[in-house]
């Protein structure tokens, strides 16, 4: 769908920003651009809607090369997305969204139905629609953002650090909407952030950029933090790329541990030794808490004992992730993270060290196997 074939963007000042990018895109696909600061991950970007032309090389979109594409008929196929959203500040967020279609001669009273409807689809209040930008937050603004690049419907969108005006947890919003967005709408999606974790939540392959504008490596993120090709990945992805890479890894395959819960009518009568003798109690048949011998204790002097050990940290979805796995038995006061099966009944208890276990197996055959695809 887009690819760069030998692509160097030289600035007439002597600026290589981009140096020799050899990369394709597949359609439908999401791919993150990631890397420090002026490695050329924005230059690479605005070659494909022409913003910018490549000094060598050539740049294709759906096969034909841009140059020969008119750069306004081009740009027409492709959203762009800003980290400033790039809203005019003296028009309503309606009128934000529908502008490309009414410029494309959609009629304005079609234009602006079918910006409200956008307005749901980027998951935001229709009501909104009349407000001025500044009237809306920083993720606000965003979706509005977001919902501009679509109303032309386009096939491409390219978004240029979206999300990084915005605080941490209208930040995770936004990528769970994208998430979302993309798994109904299927656009080819190029994705620029200096947030390894962002690029690597978002996207179905990640290309990691370095000084002088050199490609390091382009992969899925599952093989990118399990075998970073070069030092510089490596150091970029950080020291907790194995925390990262668990989420990928599927914790079936963990060895399960007996739980022998008991309910709460029975913890008066439990003879536990010591504090780490744990047992789980159930409630209406779903996992309440842990209750160790100084919990017995407090039962029996009729104080409340669940404060301190509810076991809604410690649950583990048989089918989840390893991360998730690992979670529940760290977050366990007996060290068993509760695995639970579909309909929430306890199956059993896991150990960090076997979801470790499982991981590095995970991790050694991931990076014994042979690189599929381009
Ligand atoms: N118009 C220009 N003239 C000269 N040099 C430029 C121009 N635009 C960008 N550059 C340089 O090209 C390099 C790549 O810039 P680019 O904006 O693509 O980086 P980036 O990876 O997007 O960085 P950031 O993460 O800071 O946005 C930088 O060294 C930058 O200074
Ligand atoms: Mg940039």
């Amino acid at each position: 769908m887009i690819s760069f074939e030998s692509v160097t963007k030289r600035f007439p000042d002597g600026t290589t920003a981009v140096d020799d990018l050899t990369l394709a895109i597949e359609e439908g696909s999401f791919t993150a651009f990631v890397g420090p600061s002026g490695c050329g991950k924005t230059t690479s970007m605005r070659m494909i809607n022409r913003m910018i032309d490549a000094t060598t090389g050539v740049v294709r979109v759906g096969g034909e090369d841009v140059r020969a594409i008119n750069a306004v008929g081009l740009r027409r196929g492709i959203g762009y997305v800003i980290q400033s959203a790039g809203l005019m500040p003296h028009q309503r967020v309606v009128d934000n969204i529908a502008t490309v279609p009414v410029l494309q001669g959609v009629s304005r009273k079609k234009a602006r139905l079918a910006a409200v409807e956008l307005l749901e689809r980027v998951g935001l209040d229709q009501r909104l629609a009349t407000r001025y930008p500044a009237q809306l937050s920083g993720g606000q603004q965003q979706r509005v953002g977001v919902a501009r690049a679509l109303a032309a419907d386009p096939k491409i969108l390219l978004m240029d650090e979206p999300f990084s005006a915005v605080d941490p947890v209208v930040r995770e919003d936004l990528q769970n909407e994208m998430l979302r967005l993309q798994s109904e709408l299927r656009k080819t999606i190029v994705f620029v952030t200096h947030d390894i974790d962002e690029a690597v939540k978002l996207a179905d392959r990640v290309a990691v950029f370095g000084a002088g504008g050199r490609l390091q490596q382009y992969d899925t993120p599952e093989k990118l933090l399990a075998a970073p090709a070069n030092d510089f990945v490596a150091g970029f992805i950080g020291r907790d790329r194995g925390y990262r890479l668990l989420q990928f890894g599927s914790g079936t395959q963990v060895r399960m541990h007996p739980l022998e819960p008991i309910v709460e009518e029975q913890i008066d009568g439990l003879a536990l030794d010591a504090d780490d003798d744990w047992r789980l109690v159930l409630r209406d048949g779903e996992p309440f808490g842990w209750v160790d011998a100084g919990g017995v204790a407090a039962h029996r002097d009729g104080r409340d004992l669940y404060d301190s050990c509810s076991a809604g940290g410690s649950l583990f979805n048989r089918g989840g992730t390893l991360r998730q796995a690992l979670d529940a038995a760290l977050s366990s006061p007996s060290g068993l993270g509760v695995v639970v099966d579909a309909d929430g009944r306890v199956v059993g208890g896991v150990r960090a060290a076997d979801v470790l276990e499982v991981f590095e197996q995970q991790r050694r055959s991931s990076v014994e196997q042979p690189e599929t695809g381009s």
